[in-house]
């Protein structure tokens, strides 16, 4: 509804429009770089050609070097918008500000993994203030493809393989970027993409076709989008997929059947670059003409980069081939948002101080509790500050890798790399160095001979994640491994810190290492976290959004698998020797794993009513679990406590652990703390394959543990 309210203006505005200035408000153009694009994007803004600017050069900005923004040139073309063009209508700017502007947050992968959704939330708040202020006012944030293949370099800006995950990531991304009222001019117009299903891209290979079937859409594909849209999202961006051989782009089914009427969106769809050019390719029409037919008639509003709409609309309206009420209902929602968004009051860039300072305290904070500790024998971690410590490998020194892909206005120079934040930490005289993979295996006894443990740097480029950089092998390279042996072989312990924008295939790795943290592409703050981690100024709290295969060629491979009907597979692959006969085939570490430098015990658990009937369940009646979790360490920390629901017969079979609920206790040393969870409703039921959320009797097992993989449960019945 919130959209809505803008009506009459909307109408009234309408009506004065060309059919050419309809069309340009739904044309989105490339930004300026120079001159001559200034000239000729003067002229169409002029002429009420253009309703949106893509603040970017290339289709794959994330990781194309790219200009920053030329505030002078962006404010002259929105000036001769609001002042020149035929309706005075402003031009909404658009950029891929993914996790963070000047001041960089963690991937959202990463970000996933601290199952925190209110820093989320904080950080994405400074996120929509910073770029506000360099006149952006719309992102194309956030991504939620549920994604099971880390081999697809898009993986990194995502939730991970949950739905439960993304529909929170979501929310609070949505919430944070939008800000409490959308129309203030420190918000930011969110965009929720890639509608839908492109995380599933076949073999991990970007770009590329996807088999989903309605039951897992509806389901695994859906809830994150879902979340976004009851959040509010004002945008949503179609994907470049197809779907059972139907394009998105094209996909009424898609577009208006479930994004509009079944999920309730009320915003303006943005088609994703050249996509609708891309129907050509596809081979589901032959002419541009076509294609934008095509587009819109399925709901794509918005037509990103490409010039089809502007180049062709016109022309089919006049033919008959697209009729004048689809571009009318697409221009009003676009001009809802503009006008809910406060554009014709604020058109400029905020002018509001900022205090970046806080910005990169929370950053650092973001960083922090998404970094996984995935092991840490005889607890060797912490180290101590009086200790002397060999630092070594590939990612010593690196600034620009820790801040990730999809980073336009990151600023390399100005992020610390791990040597000078352990320098500000522990001071020079302790760290022996080897930064240098060439002599590698002398250069490391040699620096490893001086010092008490040996604290290894490793990953991956930021270059080998992202958009367009998929990977068919994601193991580490084979120096960093060469490394890792040579390290152990010192007879020193060995720390491996691990910055990574997916998870990697540990075989062969993690047995080398007596500690892994896995810091992941953390940000602008990333370096720092590691060391407040490494020195114990800060307890590791994140678990694993994802599944850590052995290898590459175990995937897929994720926790809310259904059962077969043999023994062989088990569940999640956990029945060693069977799955596959060359490989020890279960996840090296599974969803929702994560030690911390304290332990945790649970106990107690009990589902206090254990019946409900379906009638009272619809009518919201719940059930009550509970659990009590002692912290049983040294130390002070987080656990997130996770719920897990197996529905044991069903219709259709239904996952051996998905999870439900989960919720973030801190416990000082010895504390201890009952933790409730509520289930009804939409906890306890699913969609089948025509959409409808069914709630079915039977037995339901709860598991509540520290991952995926707990035995804690106990039954809830509904009859
Ligand atoms: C293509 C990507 O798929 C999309 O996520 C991004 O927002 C656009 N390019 C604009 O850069």
């Amino acid at each position: 509804m919130e959209y809505l309210k803008f009506e009459e203006q909307v109408n009234a505005l309408l009506k004065k429009m060309s059919l050419r200035e309809k069309v340009g408000q739904l044309n989105q153009q490339v930004g300026p770089c120079n001159e001559e694009d200034m000239k000729r994007l003067k002229d169409a803004v002029r002429k009420g050609e253009i309703g949106s600017i893509i603040m970017a050069h290339s289709a794959t900005a994330g990781n194309d070097p790219q200009q920053s923004i030329n505030m002078k040139m962006y404010e002259e073309l929105q000036r001769v918008a609001v002042e020149e063009s035929p309706n005075r209508i402003p031009l909404i700017y658009g950029r891929d500000v993914i996790h963070g502007h000047h001041t960089v947050y963690p991937i959202p992968l990463a970000m996933s993994a601290s199952f925190d959704s209110g820093l989320i939330q904080q950080c994405y708040r400074c996120v929509a203030k910073e770029a506000t202020a360099d006149g952006i006012h719309w992102t194309f944030t956030p991504m939620l493809d549920l994604c099971r293949d880390p081999r697809w370099g898009r993986i990194i800006e995502g939730p991970g393989e949950d739905p439960l995950v993304g529909s929170k990531l979501s929310e609070a991304v949505v919430k944070g970027l939008q800000g409490e009222d959308i129309s203030k001019e420190d918000s930011l117009v969110a965009c929720a993409k890639h509608f839908i299903g492109y995380g599933a891209s076949e073999g991990g290979r970007d770009y590329h076709r996807t088999e989903i079937s309605d039951y897992s859409l509806y389901n695994y594909y859906l809830p994150a989008f879902r979340s976004a849209v009851n959040a509010g999202v004002a945008t949503v961006m179609s994907s470049f997929n197809d779907i059972n051989g139907q394009p998105v782009t094209s996909g009424y089914h898609y577009l208006t059947e479930i994004l509009r009427e079944q999920l309730g969106f009320q915003g303006f769809v943005i088609s994703d670059w050249d996509a609708v050019h891309q129907l050509i390719k596809q081979g589901v029409c032959e002419t541009e003409a076509e294609s934008v037919a095509l587009a819109i008639e399925a709901g794509v509003d918005m037509d990103m980069a490409d010039g089809h709409y502007i180049n062709h609309l016109e022309e089919s309206v006049h033919s008959g081939a697209v009729p004048m009420d689809v571009v009318d209902q697409a221009v009003k929602r676009v001009l809802r948002i503009k006008f809910t968004a406060g554009l014709f009051e604020h058109p400029y860039s905020n002018k509001e101080t900022l205090d970046k300072k806080e910005h990169l305290k929370i950053a650092r904070q973001m960083a922090v509790k998404s970094m996984v500790l995935l092991k840490n024998d005889n607890q060797i971690l912490p180290l101590k500050k009086s200790q002397k410590i060999a630092l070594v490998g590939p990612f010593v020194d690196e600034r620009r890798a820790l801040l990730g892909s999809w980073t336009l206005d990151g600023c390399a120079e100005e992020t610390p790399t791990l040597l000078e934040t352990m320098i500000d930490k522990i001071g020079k005289d302790r760290i022996f160095l080897n930064k240098d993979l060439n002599g590698l295996y002398d250069n490391t006894v040699e620096t490893a001979a001086q010092a008490d443990v040996i604290v290894l740097a490793l990953g991956e480029s930021e270059k080998v994640t992202g958009e367009a950089r998929s990977l068919s092998d994601i193991t580490l390279s084979k120096d960093q491994i060469e490394l890792i042996k040579t390290a152990k072989f010192t007879g020193k312990k060995v720390i491996g810190v691990m910055f990574c924008g997916r998870p990697i295939a540990m075989e062969g790795i993690a047995e080398y290492l007596d500690a892994i943290l896995y810091a992941w592409h953390s940000g602008s703050a990333t370096a720092n976290a590691v060391c407040d981690i490494l020195f114990g100024d800060a307890v590791p709290s994140a678990k694993t959004p994802i599944t850590f295969p052995r290898r590459t060629g175990h995937i897929p491979l994720y926790y809310n698998v259904t059962s077969s009907g043999h023994y062989v597979n088990g569940y999640y692959n956990e029945n060693p020797q069977y799955s596959y006969n060359d490989s020890l085939s279960s996840p090296y570490y599974p969803f929702g794993y994560g030690l911390s430098y304290t332990t945790f015990l649970y106990t107690d658990l009990q589902c206090k009513n254990k019946t409900l009937s379906i009638e009272e369940i619809k009518k919201g009646k719940k059930y009550t679990v509970a659990v009590t979790i002692r912290n049983t360490g040294d130390y002070d920390g987080e656990e997130i406590v996770q719920l897990y629901i197996h529905d044991k017969v069903a219709s259709v079979m239904r996952p051996l652990r998905e999870l439900k609920a989960y919720e973030k206790v801190f416990l000082a040393q010895n504390e201890e703390k009952q933790v409730v969870f509520e289930l009804g409703k939409d906890e306890l039921g699913f969609y089948n394959s025509q959409g409808e959320y069914i709630i079915e009797k039977g037995e339901f097992e709860i598991y509540v543990g520290s991952n995926c993989l707990t035995e804690n449960k106990c039954s809830i019945f509904i009859i």
